[in-house]
């Protein structure tokens, strides 16, 4: 039996907006991005045309994973202020009719937790299976998640999920083949799931409108299929629909098949998964680069796969980039490259997500020094450029104090210079915004009829359709010029909405399309 509620239906129109709190306005200024500073550029994101946004961890953390490595989930981490603040964020937002999503690291902690730390005691209390500890004298070569010794008094290792420091914690094992492991409906597991639901109903109750919930798909272990991973999130999902029917799940899962079956309205294309992102935007190869001759077969098979398998019960998302990967500024790309990405992402079915600062095309800055365990991922969280200004508008602190460096870039791009160019990648993004809000079939469940996607073309053309509307969408990330004919469209009445560097003609039934290189264009039939 399916048991997926609907999704909700705002999630039609919803345009996201991904916020990496250290990096996008520091209100106090103490170099560090803050809560009061994202109220304060709502109205940018109003402006935008923005309807939702997502936080990155904000709880308190000791940030040896930029949050992912929760110490509370109740507070505000103080560097980003507290949670009146947050619940003032939900209030503004609101007002300005902008949902709230926060980072639900649901499957670890981190190790200056107090649950953690009690658990790691000889003495037993209600937080000793609260983790999953491992007698260290056995060897678990073959369980596959190689215990860490060196914290419990006992002499136990516990199991991480991602980094050292980020215990995993105690939802059970699907099948337990060792002692210390437990079984899902273990009272360890049981108590840490209500616990779970207890975290999310209290910023529910706050005012937050859901949660991007960080690798979903990780909870169970030793989980063939996911089966029981998938029958935790359909229980929590179920129950807290109940009581908050328009609230919405995004998972880090990269396997819509499972997330949505689990429960999740959105998942991700991600760098890893079951999907195409990488040969869409971040692979040498992929669709989207001048000098590749790659068609959109190696994205497309696998998304149009998985959409078979979840149409109308939850939605994709494609997003720009995120904290984890390079921005789509990056390798050579420009800001005219940019604006033949966002033509596509902003057209696409399901749900759009716009990391911080691609509007304007911030570039992926590479040879930092990591922070809080960004690696090669801090180049995609440098401060958000604002204005003109030596400080990128982004904080009043000196800049050493800066969480990260600016992008040092002479030329680098701005809030304030792109606004007042009406052929800005700014002005593009909203007004591709803007269109998707009016038009049905340029939304999330508008229909996709893929039109030309011979192997041999690196352009790429397909329609949106919803009632009696059309639209046709061409895009050329190619440098080479190109052409081609799109048959039987039977067009009445072609209206350019935007367009760069395309000349269409009306041939008969047909379209007859020459493409500049680099170019983009869509048209209402
Ligand atoms: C995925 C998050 O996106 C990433 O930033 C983090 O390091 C890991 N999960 C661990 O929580």
């Amino acid at each position: 039996m399916d048991t997926k509620r609907d999704f909700p239906t705002w999630l039609n129109q919803a345009v996201f907006y991904q916020i990496y709190p250290p990096s996008f306005y520091d209100a106090d200024g103490d170099g560090i991005g803050d809560i009061p500073g994202i109220i304060q550029k709502l109205n940018y994101l109003q402006w935008l045309g923005i309807n939702a946004i997502w936080i990155n961890p904000c709880f308190v953390s000791p940030f040896q994973d930029a949050g992912y490595d929760v110490a509370d989930y109740y507070r505000i981490a103080s560097r980003y202020g507290t949670n009146r603040d947050l619940y003032k964020l939900c209030r503004e937002a609101h007002r300005r009719g902008i949902r709230v999503c926060l980072d639900l690291v649901a499957g670890h902690t981190s190790i200056e937790h107090p649950w953690f730390k009690a658990s790691s005691r000889r003495r037993r209390d209600k937080y000793s299976d609260r983790y999953i500890w491992a007698p260290s004298k056995e060897s678990h070569n073959d369980t596959g998640l190689s215990p860490i010794p060196g914290y419990a008094d006992n002499g136990d290792s516990y199991v991480a999920n991602c980094f050292d420091f980020q215990p995993a914690l105690n939802y059970g094992f699907a099948v337990p083949d060792q002692s210390w492991q437990q079984s899902v409906d273990a009272p360890g597991p049981l108590e840490m799931r209500k616990e779970l639901v207890k975290i999310m109903d209290y910023w529910f109750d706050h005012g937050v409108d859901g949660f991007r919930v960080d690798m979903a798909f990780s909870l169970v272990k030793n989980d063939p299929g996911r089966k029981e991973t998938i029958k935790l999130w359909q229980e929590i999902s179920r129950d807290i629909s109940a009581k908050y029917p328009d609230m919405v799940l995004i998972s880090e899962w990269g396997n819509p098949e499972e997330s949505i079956a689990a429960g999740f309205d959105i998942d991700f294309m991600l760098h890893f998964g079951v999907n195409g992102y990488p040969d869409l935007l971040l692979n040498e190869d992929c669709f989207f680069r001048r000098k590749n001759n790659t068609n959109i077969q190696a994205f497309l098979k696998p998304y149009l796969d998985v959409v078979e398998k979840t149409e109308g019960r939850g939605l994709i998302s494609i997003p720009s980039a995120n904290h984890d990967i390079k921005r789509p500024r990056a390798d050579g790309r420009t800001l005219g490259d940019l604006k033949v990405i966002f033509t596509f992402l902003l057209t696409w079915p399901g749900v759009p997500f716009i990391y911080y600062g691609d509007e304007i095309g911030m570039r992926y800055i590479p040879g930092l020094t990591s922070k809080e365990g960004g690696h090669h991922r801090t180049g995609s969280r440098t401060p958000m450029q604002w204005d003109n200004t030596s400080s990128a508008g982004f904080s009043s602190a000196d800049k050493a104090a800066f969480y990260l460096p600016l992008d040092p870039h002479k030329n680098r791009p701005s809030v304030e210079k792109q606004t007042g160019d009406s052929a800005s990648l700014l002005n593009h993004v909203r007004k591709l915004i803007n269109l998707r809000k009016q038009h049905p079939a340029l939304q999330a469940e508008g229909i996709l009829i893929p039109l030309q996607v011979e192997t041999e073309h690196h352009h790429f053309a397909y329609l949106r359709k919803a009632n009696d509307e059309r639209f046709l969408i061409i895009i050329n990330p190619s440098a080479e010029s190109s052409r081609v004919r799109l048959h039987e469209l039977q067009p009445e009445n072609i209206k350019t909405q935007v367009c760069q560097g395309l000349e269409v003609h009306v041939e008969q039934d047909d379209l007859e399309v020459r493409m500049a290189g680099v170019s983009y264009g869509v048209f209402k039939l």
